[in-house]
């Protein structure tokens, strides 16, 4: 048995949660959601217990892990709670604002010994493993280039809501969709040995960035917007080939083109279920190999923290 506890009942948690259940054991046994009549109409479909505050829910005895799924300003304090109380904790993206607040809780989660991760369900699905694997094994052979956008028009769907566009709560294309391209670019290739970044702001906070990642012999174009339908993908060409993935963040299928044909690798598996699965059996000391590590966010929180400071995107809490 594996007993989740979810704080945060909007869009993303009502997702996930029907996956959580589909894992063979594991179920949702505490809820909490700060407008508690919207908690009490999730919890009714998983029989989960509604609690008046974050701290009753999470400290429910029965609890082994925590996924916080409230917007990106709260992640922070709600991660903190759970690590300050010793309980395992899988937080949305983007894990938190900035470096100064990743490093922080990164200190709590080493002191009190308890599980932190970011919910960063791309890298638990074995599409992104797969370009990994063929990038590794040189199949294009030396890189050439990179380009790796996502876009999706949410400031024109939500204007009203706020969430997107105000620093206060860490709103902008780059918190919210570039942590995608962003990672994805990393992931390949680690840490760039210098950014470059310009954006288009509003409010205090980017419709759009694009930045240059400097590596050894190439550069990577990484970009997120926030104000358009434009697309998302991620090309990589090399000397030898290219390997092209469509929406990247949640795609089922990767294409590698060479000289010697096509190869399509497919995944159909539901992303999120594998997410929880591998995440509850690190949980219980069984260290799966696929999991995301807390230094990866970190590292991915410092590139972001770059390119707001060239782009000119300041959080109150920088
Ligand atoms: N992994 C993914 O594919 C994915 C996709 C979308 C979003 N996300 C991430 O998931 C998080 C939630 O996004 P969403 O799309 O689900 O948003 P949403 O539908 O707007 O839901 C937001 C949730 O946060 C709560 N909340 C808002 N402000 C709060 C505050 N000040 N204190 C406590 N709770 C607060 C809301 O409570 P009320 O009900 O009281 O308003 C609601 O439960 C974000 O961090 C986002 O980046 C991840």
């Amino acid at each position: 048995m594996f007993n989740w506890c979810i704080i945060g009942t909007g869009k993303i948690a009502k997702k996930v949660a029907k996956q959580i259940v589909m894992n063979e054991g594991h179920q949702i046994v505490s809820v909490y959601n700060r407008t508690k009549e919207k908690a009490e109409k999730f919890a009714k479909k998983y029989n989960s217990t509604v609690y008046e505050s974050a701290l009753d829910a999470i400290n429910d005895p029965r609890v082994n892990g925590v996924y916080i799924a409230t917007t990106n300003e709260t992640h922070f304090s709600y991660c903190k709670l759970c690590l300050e109380n010793h309980k395992p904790v899988l937080c949305e993206k983007p894990i938190t604002g900035n470096a100064k607040e990743l490093k922080e809780l990164i200190r709590i989660s080493e002191e009190n010994n308890t599980f932190l991760r970011e919910a960063m369900w791309t890298w638990f699905n074995p599409v992104a493993n797969k370009v990994k694997q063929w990038i590794k094994e040189e199949r294009i052979g030396k890189i050439k280039s990179v380009d790796c956008i996502f876009n999706m028009p949410i400031f024109g769907y939500n204007k009203s809501k706020g969430r997107y566009i105000s620093p206060a709560k860490y709103g902008g294309a780059l918190l919210d969709l570039g942590v995608y391209s962003v990672r994805y670019v990393y992931e390949l290739f680690g840490k760039p040995n210098a950014i470059e970044s310009r954006g288009k702001l509003y409010n205090g906070i980017d419709l759009y960035n694009v930045s240059k990642f400097k590596y050894d012999g190439f550069e990577a174009r990484v970009s997120s917007q926030i104000n358009k339908l434009v697309g998302e993908h991620c090309i990589i060409i090399g000397e030898k080939g290219k390997i092209k993935v469509p929406f990247f963040h949640m795609t089922s299928k990767a294409v590698l083109k060479t000289k010697d044909g096509k190869e399509v690798f497919r995944d159909k598996k539901k992303k999120f279920a594998t997410e929880f699965r591998v995440v509850a059996e690190y949980i219980k000391g069984e260290k799966p190999d696929e999991l995301v590590s807390l230094q990866s966010s970190l590292d991915v929180v410092e590139i972001m923290d770059e390119i707001r400071k060239q782009i000119g995107v300041i959080f109150p809490s920088d």
